[in-house]
């Protein structure tokens, strides 16, 4: 009984040891370990033994099957676990998906590209910022009914003593004062890029959105630099056939003060269903006040100014081919949305 213990284990070691066919392997385990294998047979030989032989056998015969099974699991187990890979090298690989800026970062950093070029430096200021910069130096003082407009998110932050309390910007000429004191003497010539907030949200409205707004300081700066300027910018952006004009109204910060309007890009000026007149409102412009250059330590009997702020969002649904019947889309991060820009 033991030599042929000993045989069964030497041989099945040995062939063990030969292969790393999973299917030998399998055979193997079966012909030695399964139910009606070698093992399992001397098993039932066993009984008939002496107790003595017996327990002497049951020994060596536990041995035998633990050495057979420690050499084979581990070697099916790494067999069964290889992948059989079917690799042809001659199809196509697949693509990664390439992504793109968000179409209001793209009409930004157009925005920014086509003021760079007549002479405007890119600026940010603080998004959370003093009463003073967005409402008192601009000559809106405390109370005073412009503000009410402006749908202003307060922050719950210590009042400054000078500057009054924080809120968020409700629009960037925030950047107007803190430009002219960053600067100190002009010329000035900013382009303040940077996210605003108001209480508002409907079809035109997300309460946060963005501005970009352009200052220029300058000894004999007037409204037809403020025209030029606007033109310029229409026909970059929109396209040579739009048309632009100024439509009096009112800031407090700007005297005079206008309305910016462009032609609708479906009749061209003609008037039609959707533009009714011809003219799409872009925003608002003027020649800065002599208090706020006054608040920002310039002269006014030195200098004069014109500045202009328009939202990001607005301005880029206004380029003609691009469809959006709802501003809020924009920041709704449907990828199905957003691919198409
Ligand atoms: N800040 C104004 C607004 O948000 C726009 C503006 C900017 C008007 C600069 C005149 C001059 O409506």
């Amino acid at each position: 009984m033991r030599q042929k213990l000993q045989n069964i284990k030497n041989e099945a070691l040995a062939m063990i040891m030969q292969t790393s066919d999973r299917e030998e392997l399998e055979n193997i385990r079966i012909q030695y370990l399964g139910k009606s294998g070698y093992l399992n047979e001397i098993a039932k030989q066993l009984k008939d033994l002496e107790l003595s032989d017996r327990i002497e056998a049951g020994k060596i015969f536990n041995d035998v099957k633990f050495a057979i099974s420690s050499a084979l699991e581990p070697k099916l187990k790494i067999e069964n676990c290889k992948l059989k890979i079917d690799l042809d090298p001659t199809l196509p690989g697949t693509h990664p998906p390439v992504g793109h800026l968000h179409p209001v970062t793209q009409a930004i950093e157009e925005i920014s590209s086509i003021f760079e070029k007549i002479g405007f430096s890119r600026v940010r200021y603080p998004e959370a910022d003093w009463d003073w910069y967005v409402f008192e130096s601009l000559n809106m003082p405390p109370g005073h009914p412009a503000r009410d407009t402006l749908e202003t998110f307060f922050i719950d932050a210590p009042v400054h003593p000078k500057l009054g309390q924080m809120v968020l910007t409700t629009h960037t000429s925030n950047g107007q004062v803190r430009e002219m004191e960053r600067v100190g003497k002009p010329p000035v010539r900013m382009i303040n890029i940077a996210k605003c907030y108001r209480r508002q949200s409907d079809i035109s409205h997300t309460v946060m959105f963005h501005q970009f707004e352009g200052l220029v300081i300058d000894s004999g700066i007037s409204i037809p630099h403020l025209r030029g300027t606007i033109d310029y910018f229409i026909h970059h952006f929109f396209g040579p056939d739009r048309k632009s004009r100024l439509r009096p109204f009112h800031f407090q910060f700007t005297e005079p003060s206008f309305e910016v309007d462009i032609t609708c890009d479906i009749c061209l000026g003609k008037g039609c269903r959707l533009c009714k007149e011809g003219w799409l409102e872009l925003g608002g412009a003027g020649m800065v006040h002599p208090n706020v250059l006054k608040a920002g330590k310039i002269d006014p009997d030195e200098f004069t100014g014109f500045a202009f702020g328009w939202g990001v969002e607005r301005t880029f649904m206004m380029k003609s081919g691009v469809k959006i019947d709802d501003l809020r889309l924009l920041y709704g991060n449907d990828i199905r949305f957003l691919n198409q820009f």
